[in-house]
């Protein structure tokens, strides 16, 4: 087990980030000192203040929840979702390099085409068809040429009572229409960032950073599958709307970014490395639905 690691959490009011501080703040995670900073604290698009961070702050490891995640933006806005997906992640590998820090950094299933039609492992061609997909993986490549040694985790769909996500949009539009359509040819597995962010700290607590060299890349998401269509009828049901929910295919769905038909991700080997335990997302997704109604319960 490690002894009082340094960790710095970027990007940590996103989804993941705000997962992981909440559990932190639990004090289930006392064996680490956490550093979490976001954009107004540290841009990790900044060259300077990035090297400048590392200089007057000790890391051992670092957590990059930072990303460019609007994914059909991107598409009109790729020089920003380069800048952070690619060239931040890069500054981030450059750093940790030189301070000798392990980097875990998270990505995604738009990394594949998503024309297969078995769960994707880690040593699966990769393919990504939409510019956030594209930025990413050079996100991933950043890190192999800078040589960081660190983990990649590939995860998807992820859903939380933070930040924006398609949970928190179905039950919006559940109040307010009697029915809403949405696509039924697109396979994957809604991943509630509360369970990623609990696998983060299991894979911190379960290596020898210290020792860790290499980069390795394992895929995280929720257990089972299902299409959109699917998830938005569970999350009206578990949620008690009486919203109809239409299933339509990806051509009747005005979108920028073409999105993989088929991304289920095979967790194999994550499960084997680290002896996870993963909940199935019809149950991480209750979970959410009641911690979301307790915030709100509050307000
Ligand atoms: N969301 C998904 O469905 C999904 C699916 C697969 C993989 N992933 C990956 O999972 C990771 C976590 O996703 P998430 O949903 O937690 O993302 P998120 O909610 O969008 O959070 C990303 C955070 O990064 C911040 N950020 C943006 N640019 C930055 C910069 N230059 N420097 C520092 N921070 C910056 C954002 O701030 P602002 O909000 O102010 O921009 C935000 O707080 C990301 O790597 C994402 O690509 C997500």
């Amino acid at each position: 087990m490690n002894e009082r690691l340094t960790v710095l959490v970027t990007g940590c009011d996103g989804q993941l980030g705000s997962e992981l501080r909440k559990l932190v703040k639990s004090g289930c995670c006392s064996f680490c000192r956490f550093l979490f900073v976001d954009v107004n604290v540290l841009d990790i698009c900044n060259r300077a203040e990035v090297h400048n961070y590392f200089k007057t702050n000790h890391v051992d490891v670092v957590v990059n929840c930072a990303a460019y995640t609007a994914v059909d933006r991107a598409e009109s806005d790729s020089e920003a979702a380069f800048a952070v997906n690619r060239d931040g992640v890069s500054i981030l590998a450059e750093c940790c390099v030189e301070e000798g820090a392990f980097m875990i950094h998270v990505s995604t299933d738009y990394v594949f085409d998503g024309t297969g039609n078995v769960p994707y492992k880690e040593s699966c061609p990769v393919n990504p068809t939409g510019i956030y997909g594209i930025s990413k993986l050079e996100g991933e490549e950043a890190m192999r040429v800078k040589g960081v040694d660190g983990i990649i985790i590939r995860t998807a769909w992820l859903y939380s009572v933070y930040g924006h996500n398609f949970v928190k949009t179905m039950l919006r539009l559940g109040s307010e229409k009697e029915q809403v359509s949405v696509v039924a040819d697109q396979h994957g597995t809604p991943t509630w960032a509360a369970d990623l962010a609990v696998a983060i700290l299991h894979i911190l607590q379960h290596t020898d950073i210290k020792n860790a060299h290499g980069l390795e890349i394992y895929h995280y998401t929720d257990e089972g599958e299902c299409t959109w269509y699917e998830f938005a009828s569970a999350i009206m049901q578990m949620s008690g709307k009486s919203c109809q929910v239409i299933p339509i295919s990806s051509d009747e769905y005005p979108a920028s970014c073409h999105r993989p038909a088929y991304s289920v991700l095979d967790k194999t080997k994550i499960k084997e490395r680290f002896g996870l335990d993963i909940p199935m997302w019809d149950d991480s997704l209750q979970k959410m639905l009641d911690e979301l109604k307790l915030k709100e319960s509050w307000r």
